[in-house]
């Protein structure tokens, strides 16, 4: 498996798509950026579907100039942004964010989600087929079937898979529960936690009587839940005073506990020096296994408008 780190930065709300209320502008991100990379997290997970390219172009912006190795950029296929009439959907949308974001390149490249997933895996090997730029190539929001078909469809053109990238947190281990982290721990490929923090619903900041901004795609999913929630997050912080790190370093400790990859969203340059200290956070075993218990007792099971159960 290619040497990665061990945590990878989210640039969704970058897209200022309001799914997560606020707008974030370059100036603001910037700093957060620097931090970033001056902290060795220089992996960013990026999508053309984050704003329709709002976030690969604030992200391009900071990259400018930088030496190609001293990043590395995680970029998606999403097969709804896609002219799926035209013979060359799948040049088109990687030339274009390629032109997007200045690159010659990505590091890694996803099929978004899975609808017409076969299809468009297939373009996607066709694509980079005996090509020595060819990326790490990811599926996203697969099941274990679908992740083993896109192998499959890969290695008929000489290329393998390398990546998944699901929902995976305390309140969604359904890619555990299905033997997808199993299969990917077994076969070298390298599982990418989203939503580690359920969009901030897991940092210990929001409950009842302090909800999530008024209006945001998040606030609809996961206000209505804040006072389940209360108890997890009381636990998060007993455990932050434990290890002395703050709440939300440990939902991300126990994902790289897992063997996952957590990517997580950053929009202050404080989550940004969480991040960098979780990767240090090392949780005992009796402190993952009570997480879990405490989570599954919630019986919550996020699953968001374009996600489906993993089984
Ligand atoms: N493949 C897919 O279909 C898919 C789907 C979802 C996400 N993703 C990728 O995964 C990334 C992460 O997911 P996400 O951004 O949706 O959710 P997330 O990482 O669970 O949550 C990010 C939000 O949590 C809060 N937060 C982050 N660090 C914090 C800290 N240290 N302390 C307190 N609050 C903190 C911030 O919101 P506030 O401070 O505003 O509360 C931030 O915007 C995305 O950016 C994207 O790259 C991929």
């Amino acid at each position: 498996m290619k040497k990665l780190p061990k945590i990878a930065l989210g640039a969704w709300a970058w897209g200022n798509d309001g799914t997560f209320g606020g707008n974030f502008d370059a100036e603001t991100l910037r700093p957060i950026f620097e931090t970033a990379m001056k902290n060795g997290l220089t992996l960013w997970d990026t999508a053309y579907a984050y704003g329709m390219g709002t976030s690969e172009k604030t992200l391009a912006s900071f990259l400018k100039g930088l030496p190609r190795e001293s990043f590395l950029i995680s970029d998606k296929f999403t097969p709804q942004c896609a002219d799926a009439a035209s013979p060359t959907a799948m040049k088109d949308m990687i030339e274009m964010q390629l032109r997007l974001m200045d690159l010659d390149r990505f590091d890694i490249y996803w099929i978004h989600n899975v609808v017409g997933a076969p299809h468009w895996t297939e373009e996607l090997a066709k694509y980079f087929e005996g090509r020595s730029d060819a990326p790490l190539i990811g599926v996203s929001n697969h099941n274990l079937e679908e992740i083993r078909q896109a192998d499959v469809i890969l290695r008929a053109h000489g290329l393998k898979l390398s990546a998944v990238q699901n929902h995976y947190s305390l309140i969604n281990r359904s890619s555990e529960e299905s033997g997808i982290l199993d299969y990917c721990a077994q076969n070298g490929v390298h599982f990418f936690a989203y939503m580690v923090l359920e969009q901030g619903a897991l940092s210990g900041k929001y409950d009842p009587a302090h909800p999530m901004p008024e209006g945001s795609a998040r606030a609809q999913t996961y206000n209505p839940i804040l006072d389940k929630l209360a108890v997890l997050n009381a636990e998060l912080k007993r455990l932050a005073q434990k290890y002395g790190v703050a709440p939300a370093q440990i939902p991300v400790a126990w994902a790289i506990a897992k063997g996952a990859l957590p990517i997580i969203g950053v929009t202050k340059e404080s989550h940004v020096l969480d991040a960098v200290k979780a990767a240090g956070v090392t949780l005992a075993a009796e402190d993952v296994c009570g997480l879990e218990k405490l989570a599954d007792s919630l019986r919550l099971n996020v699953i968001r408008f374009w996600e489906k159960e993993m089984k």
